[in-house]
């Protein structure tokens, strides 16, 4: 897969560069990213920022992930669909500090669902607001997987709010 796309507040910022720097091909560009499959090179990067942004980072595997970059190819966020024995999560989802607010965690995040393997997309996660407005509601009752994952802290220290959360497609 590999795919140009640009979100709706994206091209928000693409219209205020065009009015502001007229001709200013590297402000226009700046909106733009592709989405493609995890690389195994990818790996080393991604581990680098779970432990950075504190994301669960159990299991990587490249072929789980999703990928946006920009038009020089580098690495603007990622997130993937973690298989367990009952349920798959969706998760483990980061987008580059510099490029945060612009859409793009929204671009990955549908993305995922869209390619999720069953109806029932599960997360845990402590950013309850964001996800929301995906569709995603709070659930108290889950998969033990999960519910043990969330007693464990999302596996990762600091992360001490994490719930589960379920979106229906
Ligand atoms: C969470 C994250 C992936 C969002 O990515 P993004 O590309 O900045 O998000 P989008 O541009 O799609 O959405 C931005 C919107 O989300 C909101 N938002 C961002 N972080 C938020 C948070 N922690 N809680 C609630 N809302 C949040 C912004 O206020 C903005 O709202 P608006 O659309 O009303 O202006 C990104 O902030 C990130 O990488 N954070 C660090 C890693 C992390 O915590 N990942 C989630 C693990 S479950």
């Amino acid at each position: 897969m590999n795919l140009e796309i640009r979100t709706a507040a994206r091209s928000s910022l693409i219209n205020h560069n065009e009015k502001r720097d007229h001709g200013d091909k590297e402000a226009l560009n700046r909106g733009k990213i592709f989405l493609r499959d995890g690389l195994k090179k990818d790996m080393a990067f991604i581990q680098a920022k779970a432990a950075e942004w504190r994301l669960d980072d159990e299991s990587l595997d490249h072929g789980r992930f999703i990928v946006a970059t920009d038009d020089k190819k580098n690495i603007v966020g990622f997130g993937r669909i973690k298989r367990y024995e009952e349920c798959y999560e969706l998760g483990t989802v980061g987008v580059a500090a510099e490029r945060r607010g612009e859409g793009i965690g929204e671009t990955i995040v549908r993305a995922l669902i869209e390619r999720f393997p069953t109806r029932q997309v599960w997360i845990t996660t402590d950013l309850t607001e964001y996800f929301e407005k995906f569709g995603f509601q709070m659930r108290s009752r889950g998969p033990k997987e999960l519910r043990d994952k969330i007693s464990n802290n999302c596996r990762v220290k600091g992360r001490r709010n994490c719930k589960m959360m379920l979106l229906r497609k």
